[in-house]
């Protein structure tokens, strides 16, 4: 598992002259990895993998697929290997998805209609195949939205939010095909998500960016680890000194002190309320409590919904 399937190095862009959208973007996703590349809206998933399609042009850094850098050369034999669905699928709603398949690999050509049947199968819609599309529910659409990515049979998937929208039932249905094209068919997976929950129980490696940067790259395994490390917490109080003395006694290791903030090291959340059950037995207000560490201020943005 050692070769990279997609590598990209200090990648960079921006849509406009204010600021930079990606910044300094080292991307690894290794060959048979299911890569979750996760990160809060507006952190730039869609822009980054444009920008490795080559659908926006890069300002700074390299892309290489398949080993092969990304440029005019390559790039046709590159996206050949590659199936994307990276926006809602553009479907024919009066039409079947067999009809819709069929117009799709039109367009990709040297596509047997027996590979149209086996993709139908492998998205589970085999059986409604005949039925027009538009009594498709989401996640019917969005796996045969799948099920045209995997028409050319692609090497690596890339997909934007699969999950987006989709019902609770939809949602472990795609998560369950993602799993399945990986493990059956050995296809790499690049999919993007705004929930840590949704990378854990899918994915084996995680890129974790936030304002266009990587924060954190590695394997899952790792990731659950390095979650359980110690937390850096400022508190706002008023009385400065009876605090100090709540931390000693509670042993809590103080950093240090700024603008009447206090920062403190602790070894995990609950950690928080005994600290302030502590500061409030000894009269101390508490006006504000932010969770430094930026990974885990970052996890609590990515866990919402
Ligand atoms: N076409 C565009 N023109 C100008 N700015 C854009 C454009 N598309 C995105 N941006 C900006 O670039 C940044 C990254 O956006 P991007 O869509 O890549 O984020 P995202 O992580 O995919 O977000 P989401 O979870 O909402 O899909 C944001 O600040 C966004 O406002
Ligand atoms: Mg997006």
């Amino acid at each position: 598992m050692n070769s990279l399937i997609v590598e990209t190095k200090n990648l960079g862009f921006s849509y406009g002259k204010s600021g930079k959208d990606i910044q300094g973007m080292d991307l690894r996703v290794p060959q048979g990895s299911i890569y979750g590349f996760l990160g809060p809206n507006g952190s730039g998933k869609s822009t980054t993998i444009r920008l490795i399609l080559g659908l926006l042009k890069k300002h700074e850094g390299e892309v290489a697929m398949f080993g092969a850098p990304m440029e005019s050369r390559t790039r046709l034999t590159n996206l050949s290997k590659v199936g994307t669905l990276i926006e809602n699928p553009s479907l024919y709603g009066h039409l079947s998805a067999l009809e819709n398949l069929r117009i799709a690999a039109k367009y990709r050509g040297k596509i047997t209609e027996e590979r149209i049947f086996e993709v139908l199968e492998i998205v589970k819609l085999a059986h409604v195949g005949s039925k027009k599309v538009k009594a498709f529910s989401l996640g019917m659409k969005q796996r045969l939205g799948l099920a045209i990515a995997l028409l050319s049979n692609p090497e690596l998937l890339i997909l934007d939010e699969p999950t987006n929208g989709l019902d609770p039932k939809g949602i472990i249905e795609m998560r369950t095909l993602i799993k399945e094209l990986n493990t059956k068919y050995g296809t790499t997976v690049f999919v993007s998500s705004h929930l840590l929950s949704e990378i854990e129980k899918t994915c084996s490696h995680v890129g974790i960016i936030r304002d266009g940067k990587m924060l954190y790259q590695d394997t899952v395994t790792a990731l659950k680890n390095a979650k359980g490390d110690q937390l850096q917490v400022a508190l706002e109080v008023d009385k400065f000194i009876d605090a100090l003395a709540v931390l000693e006694t509670q042993g809590v290791k103080l950093v240090e002190n700024e603008d009447g903030m206090l920062l403190v090291e602790i070894g995990c959340k609950s950690d928080i309320a005994t600290l302030i059950d502590g500061l409030r037995t000894k009269d101390v207000a508490v006006y504000q409590v932010v969770i430094k560490n930026s990974l885990e201020d970052l996890f609590l943005t990515l866990t919402e919904n």
